[in-house]
């Protein structure tokens, strides 16, 4: 049985963490976390294991556990990198078979395999075979907010960072991009190509409306609004800049407005504050409950059973991994 009491141990060697996380937790709450905190990285090294967390992991995790931190192009590079013998993957179940394609030889685990994504959940390899027949010709590209199936069948993926210039690289008036078509709406507009696309979305960012933003803007002076190109177009219009997770991070961190809100999911937010307490963030919660599954005490069970592993059929991942690397590739 593993000890996870508060000890001085602990306390002494997650001090450093917990100074960065004061304004997130109070001490009380920290005491409870701190063990796990302290038994992961424990673990992780006895295992030559590696923690790629997404931006939208709790602060705990992300600045507790994690070694690699970004979108989800960070961190599809870092797996790609990657010389640890395990990647625990915290994050959604497409992040950990994109993992898994690009490191077959590797032991990829997600703390809980129902960690899903409304947005992948939208379309089928299926689907995909039915678009070709419509569009003969036109290529497809496809968001990494899919399954490696839906991957397998695409000519080349894209993520939020990339989209525009993975567009305007095909050889081809026309293109497909599926299945977000808020994505689809954002590349339009900084593109001349024809783009086609699905009926998908993300549960998470559809929420926002222009009226949220215009609240924000008239109670809080001044205030910059970075939004995420899930959101809808009108969401967008209202936005002073809009990028992935992590160009939404550089932005704040190079510009460094005195007031921001990030309209995005909201353990961004809560990360970006622990990082630059200088920062005034207005903090609207719209959660993943996809990503909320991730928790301390499920990536400990999981580095300790190794479980449960992601695993993926052979030609599936060699076709899913074409389209990828060509992605990774042109970024
Ligand atoms: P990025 O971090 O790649 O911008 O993706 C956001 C997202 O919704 C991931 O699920
Ligand atoms: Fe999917 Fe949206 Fe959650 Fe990202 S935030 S995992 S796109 S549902």
């Amino acid at each position: 049985m593993t000890n996870l009491s508060y000890t001085t141990e602990v306390a002494e060697a997650t001090a450093p963490i917990y100074e960065i996380l004061k304004d997130q937790f109070e001490e009380k709450y920290w005491e409870t976390l701190a063990p796990y905190v302290y038994e992961i990285n424990r673990l992780k090294k006895e295992k030559n294991a590696v923690i790629l967390a997404h931006n939208y992991m709790t602060p705990d995790i992300f600045h507790g556990v994690a070694d690699i931190v970004g979108d989800s192009l960070a961190l599809a590079r870092a797996a790609a990198k990657s010389d640890a013998d395990i990647i625990v993957q915290c994050g959604v179940h497409f992040m950990a078979e994109t993992s898994k394609a690009l490191c077959m030889n590797k032991k990829v685990l997600i703390p809980d395999m129902k960690a899903g994504c409304s947005l992948a959940e939208s379309i089928t390899a299926k689907d995909i075979a039915l678009l070709r027949e419509k569009y003969p010709n036109v290529p497809v590209i496809t968001y990494v907010n899919s399954s490696a199936e839906v991957k397998a069948a695409s000519d080349i993926c894209c993520t939020s960072g990339n989209a525009v210039k993975i567009v305007n690289s095909m050889d081809s008036d026309t293109v497909l991009m599926i299945p977000d078509k808020y994505l689809a709406d954002y590349t339009r507009q900084h593109t001349t190509k024809k783009v086609l696309t699905w009926e998908g979305s993300c549960m998470v960012h559809e929420r926002f409306t222009p009226e949220d933003i215009k609240k924000f803007r008239e109670k809080h002076d001044g205030i910059q609004v970075i939004a995420h190109p899930e959101c809808p177009k009108d969401v967008l219009d209202e936005a002073d800049f809009t990028g992935s997770t992590q160009q939404m991070i550089e932005y704040v961190e190079n510009e460094r407005p005195p007031r921001v809100v990030l309209i995005t999911e909201c353990s961004m937010s809560d990360n970006v504050a622990a990082a630059n307490p200088d920062m005034e963030l207005i903090r609207p919660c719209q959660m993943c409950p996809h990503m909320k599954r991730i928790t301390l005490p499920k990536i400990l069970k999981a580095l300790q059973t190794e479980e449960p592993e992601v695993f993926l059929d052979p030609a599936i991942a060699e076709a899913s991994r074409i389209p990828i690397q060509k992605m990774l590739d042109l970024s």
